[in-house]
């Protein structure tokens, strides 16, 4: 179907052309993955020595290895956030201008939507659009982690153009809960879009006959959008269910399609819980807090599946052996 290197591709073509649509960007690219997308777009905007502003468990922060510091030569400045939000005073402070002339600057601020190290919350309208306006006074670049921004419009009920049209560019990921095998996609203005495409380029990530994974990404957009709100309700569903055989899950948090547990309340050794729960036949993965374990929904995940879910996990953590109580056993 031709040769995506050479853009000849019609269905990457046609992805890219629906993306830039949905998220009211001019242009977008078609990359391996959502991680590669924020590089391409941290590179974008910045120069060696700039400062990248985060939320301090941001993606863009923890899981990329120093690819900020390593590709586009950026220093990191985490902020603490609340939910994965931060505010613009925040923003502000940390990008007050240096006493010298020319001294380092802050150059890109990023924001996650939804957020995963907070358990999938999402942004108010208000808050996320009066971060990005400050940011802009300040003359930052403002790019927006959206891996899950499809989740993010589903929880607030609009359409994702709300909100990611007011990014200068923004990453799409297809394999979450759109449930592609592989995919994402960086979205901002036609010159910046040009310029991702040597990033792209460079990354060695031009991948020449992607028509067949891009056709998923198309079908992901007919098929997987809408049905989002369905993760959303089980993932609370589970949540209740959990929450009423007494584990400790903050129902308030449960926005979108992850479900955090703490095991702390329990005693539990985290490692140990999985494994018990693995064994029992559920799924559930560690998250960068030490105590808390995380379930998600997605596609794959049906009503029936909630229903298991919510016996075997009160079951299974139940019996798995308290830390004291193993510690305690090992020391006899
Ligand atoms: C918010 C966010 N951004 C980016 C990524 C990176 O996605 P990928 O694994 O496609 O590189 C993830 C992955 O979990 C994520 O949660």
């Amino acid at each position: 179907m031709g040769d995506e290197q050479k853009r000849e591709d019609p269905t990457v073509r046609e992805l890219e052309r629906r993306v830039a649509a949905l998220l009211g960007q001019e242009a977008a690219v078609f990359v391996p993955t959502a991680t590669m997308a924020n590089q391409i777009a941290l590179k974008l905007h910045s120069r060696p020595g700039d400062v990248l502003l985060a939320e301090k468990t941001s993606h863009v922060l923890v899981y990329e290895y120093g690819g900020a510091a390593a590709h586009a030569g950026l220093m990191s400045h985490g902020l603490t956030g609340v939910g994965g939000r931060i505010t613009r005073g925040q923003v502000r402070d940390a990008a007050a201008p240096s006493t010298k002339i020319a001294d380092q600057r802050a150059a890109v601020l990023s924001l996650e939507n939804t957020h995963n190290n907070s358990g999938g919350r999402v942004w108010p309208l208000a808050e996320l659009e009066g971060v990005v306006a400050t940011a802009r006074e300040l003359g930052l670049a403002v790019h927006l982690d959206g891996a899950r921004l499809l989740n993010a419009a589903a929880a607030l009920g609009v359409e994702p153009v709300t909100f990611a049209s007011r990014f200068d560019t923004v990453t799409l990921c297809l394999s979450k809960g759109l449930g592609c095998p592989l995919g994402a996609l960086l979205a901002g203005s036609e010159e910046l879009i040009e310029r991702a495409w040597r990033e792209k380029h460079l990354f060695g990530g031009a991948m020449r006959q992607a028509g067949i994974v891009a056709a998923a990404g198309v079908y992901a957009l007919d098929h997987h959008v809408d049905r989002l709100a369905d993760d959303h309700a089980r993932a609370r569903r589970l949540a209740g269910a959990l929450a009423d055989a007494n584990i400790a899950v903050d129902l308030e948090r449960v926005e979108t399609n992850f479900v955090q547990v703490d095991l702390a309340p329990l005693g539990l050794d985290r490692a140990a819980a999985l494994a018990s729960l693995r064994d029992a036949g559920v799924g559930l993965s560690a998250t960068i807090h030490p105590t808390v374990i995380r379930a998600v929904t997605h596609l794959e995940i049906s009503d029936e599946d909630i229903d298991r879910a919510a016996e075997l996990i009160p079951r299974t953590l139940e019996i798995a052996t308290p830390v004291a109580a193993g510690l305690e056993l090992e020391s006899k």
